[in-house]
């Protein structure tokens, strides 16, 4: 469709990716999953609809909704003995660092996902638990992060009612989740849920070409994610625009230190590997952002430093040379903060929302028996050379 062509120069799994998931175009800022368009997706579905689309291939029916979902129901109680991990993290390490770790030790508790071959509802099993037990590890690590009793989930609610609920659930007394909340939860979740090869989906897809198991596959995803560049960037941005809200709010200081090449500072939340154009997820974000804030009825003076920002560098030579434009994070992390998230939680959300995506893709990969992943690479290193003893070098 854009003309991807696979370098097939005779190895096996080293041009590029096949994949039947998600179509984007950078250039015209389209993206789909299975199809959908995304506009569509965020406005009509749910997360965990849309999760069934991504790792079944179809829209599912009443019946297999209401299916898919009782069965997570069925494992989100994550055991006892995880907790034993999840105590010996300093209460302020990264909730990044924490959740690759839990979801990885997942495995020792479930010895069948680490068998290479595997029946199809073996395959399916796992797939269910890790959705399911995620979300809990996700609400568990923000209790942990506040010093509060994790809050067991409530399988009468959906998933992401029920992940808000463990998240902002008291021991003490039952809470409202505003429906307000619920749906810019799933609009998030559904804008990240999947984007073809990007860092972390390709780590997953390479860690898992080797048969080592979806909890191992998806930890080193959560890994490749935590960076600034990639997935690390929503909590990066947040931490840009209150520099900048300290520093008095002048824009303008801070688009030319982003231009400056004798200056480290970049634009966090612009720019993209793929997209020169508009991302689509982020024209939904900026929208949604200006609609929850007003229902929430919160006043968040860095979402006009984000917006005056974003008009600046678009009219800017810098940024319109180099068609850099607002990604996905740009407003995310304001969305994250306005439904009551800490900074530090939001690169775990965009984990909770790719996790389909990991998923699905992992399942592709299998489902097509791709050989062991082996990029190749260009030789640039020093030609032949013989061995000088130490004492003559
Ligand atoms: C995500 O791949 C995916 O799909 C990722 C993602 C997903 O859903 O999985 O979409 C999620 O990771 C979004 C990106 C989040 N990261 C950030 O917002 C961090 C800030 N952005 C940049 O670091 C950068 O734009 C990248 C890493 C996102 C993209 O880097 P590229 O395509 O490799 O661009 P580049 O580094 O080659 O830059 C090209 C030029 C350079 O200037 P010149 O050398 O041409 O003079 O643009 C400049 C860069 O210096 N540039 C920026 C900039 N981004 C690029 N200058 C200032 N601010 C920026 N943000």
């Amino acid at each position: 469709q854009s003309g991807y062509v696979t370098l097939d120069i005779g190895y096996k799994n080293t041009g590029a990716t096949k994949s039947a998931i998600t179509f984007l175009d950078g250039e015209l800022g389209i993206l789909k999953y299975r199809g959908y368009p995304i506009e569509q997706l965020a406005e009509k579905s749910s997360f965990i609809e849309v999760a069934y689309l991504l790792i079944y291939g179809a829209l599912p029916t009443e019946q297999q909704l209401t299916d898919f979902q009782y069965e997570i129901s069925r494992y989100t109680l994550v055991h006892e003995d995880m907790k034993k991990f999840f105590d010996g993290f300093p209460s302020k390490s990264h909730p990044m660092g924490q959740l690759s770790s839990l979801v990885c030790a997942l495995s020792a508790f479930y010895p069948e996902s680490l068998k290479p071959i595997q029946t199809n509802e073996e395959v399916h099993l796992s797939i269910i638990k890790v959705l399911a037990k995620m979300a809990t590890l996700v609400s568990w690590i923000y209790k942990k992060s506040l010093g509060h009793p994790v809050i067991y989930p409530r399988n009468k609610y959906d998933y992401v009612t029920n992940f808000l609920y463990m998240t902002f659930g008291q021991r003490t007394e039952e809470i409202e989740i505003d429906p307000v909340v619920v749906s810019a939860m799933n609009v998030l979740l559904i804008l990240h849920a999947d984007h073809e090869q990007n860092c972390s989906t390709s780590t997953v897809r390479i860690v898992g070409s080797s048969e080592s198991n979806i909890y191992a596959s998806v930890s080193a995803g959560i890994s490749a994610l935590w960076g600034p560049l990639h997935g690390g960037a929503n909590q990066a941005v947040i931490e840009m625009l209150e520099k900048i809200k300290e520093d008095g709010g002048d824009t303008d200081k801070w688009i030319a230190k982003a231009k400056d090449k004798n200056d480290p500072f970049r634009l966090m939340g612009f720019g993209h590997r793929v997209y020169k154009n508009f991302d689509p997820r982020a024209k939904i974000i900026k929208k949604a952002c200006d609609d929850i804030l007003e229902k929430l009825g919160i006043d968040d003076e860095v979402l006009d430093i984000a917006k005056k920002l974003e008009e600046v560098a678009l009219k800017d030579p810098y940024f319109v040379e180099r068609k850099l434009y607002p990604n996905v994070d740009f407003y995310s992390g304001i969305i994250y903060r306005a439904l009551g998230f800490p900074t530090d939680m939001f690169t775990v959300l965009f984990a909770l929302g790719r996790l389909p995506g990991w998923i699905a893709q992992w399942k592709e990969m299998k489902d097509n028996k791709e050989p062991i992943g082996r990029p190749r690479q260009i030789y640039t290193g020093a030609t032949t050379r013989d061995y000088v003893d130490i004492a003559s070098r």
